[in-house]
């Protein structure tokens, strides 16, 4: 799945259709930005990159801020330049103003051209949580105690430590991306993906959102795929069927 998304992203870098980069943190999209790196192309120092959140209230040195995540995952492997690697101002005075700065610097940079999504277990993409309105810009987002809890395990798993806020890119930020690819593996989002892919347009689940997007190509582990009631099974699929179809 890694080497899928790598792949693309390098396909159109390659063919010139690729400068800016939108990047999701979380651990699903970390084998991505590995494969990236071990790619070794050059072409990589010359992208421009968007993360898309950041939580509010931690100081950009905090290891669990994006700031931090982004330099050690995507900045620092990738050989990019940090002036060109861009997360929302979440330890801003003024978040709306920093919110609408993230909009329009994204949208002076000529937009995102292909966006890596993980998805949430009750189904936000980036932060946007649950009942976020779907053409949604960046914006200050209160996080969801399930939210809180899921990643309380980046703060030692210590809830108090996970901040209760954050600036996201919004449902229609997103949507405005060229491309997105979206990454689940495991059973815990097993639920959040038949919603996501099967379920009505919902902002119930921020990610169905993702049916209106042109270009969405959703990579998926077996767990991550079970409760999809749609999907051919892997013998009438065939064993090695490649990269997805009909994405
Ligand atoms: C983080 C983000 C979130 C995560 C989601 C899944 O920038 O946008 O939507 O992608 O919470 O996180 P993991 O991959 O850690 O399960």
């Amino acid at each position: 799945m890694a080497r899928w998304a790598a792949d693309r992203v390098l396909h159109r870098l390659r063919t010139r259709s690729l400068s800016v980069l939108g990047v999701a943190t979380g651990s699903s999209p970390l084998p991505v930005y590995r494969a990236l790196a071990a790619s070794g192309e050059p072409a990589l120092a010359s992208l421009r990159v968007f993360a898309l959140d950041e939580y509010v209230g931690l100081p950009h040195h905090h290891p669990q801020s994006y700031h931090c995540v982004v330099d050690r995952e995507v900045t620092r492997p990738l050989g990019l330049d940090p002036a060109r690697v861009h997360v929302p101002d979440g330890a801003a005075d003024d978040l709306d103003a920093a919110a609408a700065e993230y909009e329009h610097l994204i949208a002076a940079s000529g937009g995102i051209d292909l966006q890596v999504l993980g998805i949430g277990a009750n189904g936000h993409v980036g932060f946007n949580e649950p009942f976020s309105s779907l053409r949604s810009r960046t914006r200050v987002e209160t996080l969801t105690a399930r939210t809180r809890r899921d990643n309380a395990r980046f703060f030692g798993g210590d809830l108090q430590q996970v901040p209760t806020s954050c600036l996201t890119q919004g449902l229609g930020t997103i949507l405005d991306a060229d491309e997105v690819v979206l990454i689940a593996t495991g059973a815990a989002k097993a639920h959040a993906v038949a919603q996501m892919v099967e379920g009505p347009l919902s902002s119930a689940c921020p990610a169905s959102v993702l049916q209106l997007h042109p270009r969405a190509t959703v990579l998926l582990d077996d767990r991550a795929a079970a409760q999809l009631t749609r999907r051919d099974d892997h013998e009438q699929a065939g064993a090695a069927t490649g990269p997805p179809r009909n994405p």
